[in-house]
């Protein structure tokens, strides 16, 4: 039977575009780093599309390698903080969603509850924390660690710390705050709670000192493809973002997260699959080819070596790009993300060159890539939603904001035509958007008998 529901949209954001070779792009604002001209244009023109949200995945570190090729290739060089920037985009802005990457890795829960909350009021209810535990070891090497802790650890620490954040989230009870200036009472002390957390990782008394937040609490996002990242998920997580390459695995993906959520006491109305989808459009298929191979031809060999050694974890330097890839510079087992490691790792063990590598990761990237006519585009994303592999899709467009204007203009009348997307917002809060149900606070629910109520 046909889904009834319909298609989630966010927008990726790394600031020229998903390609490392998008600031080169004709249309590209190359001041669009440190100004907010460009990326507020790119937050108009999601939400005038009616877009859930803008993504910033964010990386508490510069990129490290090869320096020539890092001077070639901005995206994790000049960057803005992502809170600091959605704190900013969120009071220009009426309806859009923001996400925002932080790691759990390098904050306190402290330092993050009070920030998000703070976000969720300036925002009216549109912020999103997308929990990461990192996936690099440049970060570490910011933060007193020699490389990134042990994935492990890393999801120990991760785990104590999303339950120390929603802990202090729910300090102030939602009707907490009593403002009788007559009667000189500004809160009911009987709604505000002290957590007392003492755990393996945190010491943390509260409580937080920012009331409830429009959505009760943030949305959770969550972006991990191993065991410790789905059990997280499923526990936590509203938004999923995914790389899966294929509606199988991602089908697969999907059903695996959303199994484990009813022991946590979870409807899986409650989390929302969304596969990273790089989009090329063209009104024809060789149109949308042409800005593909724009990009390719754009895109210096060796940033294409640094961006493959990077997620490969391997050192590619020095590599001719006709020769096969050399498996003994791959490692073992990865220590960031497990999943887009092995789907490179499938491609290489299909022997293409290094330079195909590139040419392949440089149009794909990070797992699902389609290049087609808005016909294409759309039949793909209606398939994977109709199957269940897909609640919506992250778009990673590989230019800013050229791409996201060609699939406004492009795919997003297709995908209305067929009923798939909205065509105007259904609430205020980016909860209200997504359709997911609204978080108790669990000192209320206690004083309603332990009954979970909605606040
Ligand atoms: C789709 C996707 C997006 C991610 N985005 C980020 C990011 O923006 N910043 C970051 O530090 N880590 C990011 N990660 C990695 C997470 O930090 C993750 O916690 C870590 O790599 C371990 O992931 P695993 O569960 O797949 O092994 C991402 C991972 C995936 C799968």
């Amino acid at each position: 039977m046909a889904r009834t529901d319909t298609l989630k949209l966010g927008t990726f954001v790394y600031t020229f575009g998903f390609n490392p070779a998008a600031w080169r792009h004709p249309d590209a604002d190359v001041q669009g780093a440190n100004k907010i001209d460009h990326l507020l244009n790119v937050a108009k023109i999601s939400e005038a599309a009616k877009f859930d949200f803008m993504f910033l995945a964010d990386s508490p570190a510069a990129a490290i390698g090869d320096a020539d090729a890092l001077a070639r290739s901005p995206t994790k060089m000049n960057r803005f903080e992502p809170l600091s920037l959605i704190s900013a985009l969120s009071v220009l802005t009426e309806k859009l969603g923001f996400v925002a990457t932080a790691s759990t890795s390098y904050y306190e829960p402290y330092n993050i509850a009070r920030l998000f909350a703070s976000i969720d009021h300036l925002s009216g209810g549109r912020a999103c924390w997308n929990v990461v535990t990192s996936d690099h070891d440049e970060t570490g090497y910011n933060y007193g660690f020699e490389g990134l802790p042990p994935h492990a650890e890393r999801y120990e620490r991760g785990s104590e710390f999303v339950d120390v954040v929603f802990g202090l989230w729910d300090s102030f009870e939602p009707d907490a705050l009593v403002l009788d200036k007559a009667k000189g009472l500004y809160h009911d002390k009987d709604k505000l709670h002290t957590l007392n957390h003492k755990g393996k990782h945190f010491q943390v008394r509260g409580p937080l000192n920012i009331a409830a937040s429009p959505q009760g609490r943030p949305v959770i996002a969550q972006a991990g493809g191993s065991e410790a990242g789905m059990e997280l998920a499923a526990r936590t997580a509203e938004i999923v973002f995914s790389l899966a390459s294929n509606l199988e695995r991602n089908k697969a993906f999907a059903d695996n997260i959303k199994s484990r959520m009813a022991k946590y006491g979870r409807s899986t109305n409650d989390l929302k699959l969304m596969p990273g989808l790089v989009v090329n459009v063209g009104e024809t298929k060789a149109e949308a080819q042409a800005k593909v191979d724009f990009l390719i031809d754009n895109l210096h060999p060796d940033v294409g070596r640094w961006m493959l050694g990077e997620f490969l974890e391997a050192d590619l330097s020095g590599v001719a790009l006709d020769q096969p890839f050399p498996l003994e510079r791959l490692p073992t087992e990865p220590k960031g993300s497990k999943a887009m490691f092995e789907w490179l790792r499938d491609f290489i063990m299909e022997g293409h060159t290094v330079g195909e590598l590139i040419r392949f990761y440089a149009e794909k990237s990070t797992g699902n890539g389609i290049t087609g006519t808005p016909t294409e585009i759309a039949d793909f994303m209606e398939e994977w939603f109709q199957a269940g592999a897909a609640d919506g899709f992250i778009l990673m467009l590989p230019t800013l904001p050229a791409s996201l204007n060609d699939f406004v203009k492009l795919v997003l009348p297709e995908l209305r035509r067929r009923g798939l997307f909205r065509e105007e917002y259904e609430g205020k809060t980016l909860r209200e958007n997504l359709g997911l149900s609204m978080p108790v606070n669990r000192y209320a629910a206690a004083r309603n008998g332990g009954i979970a109520k909605e606040t």
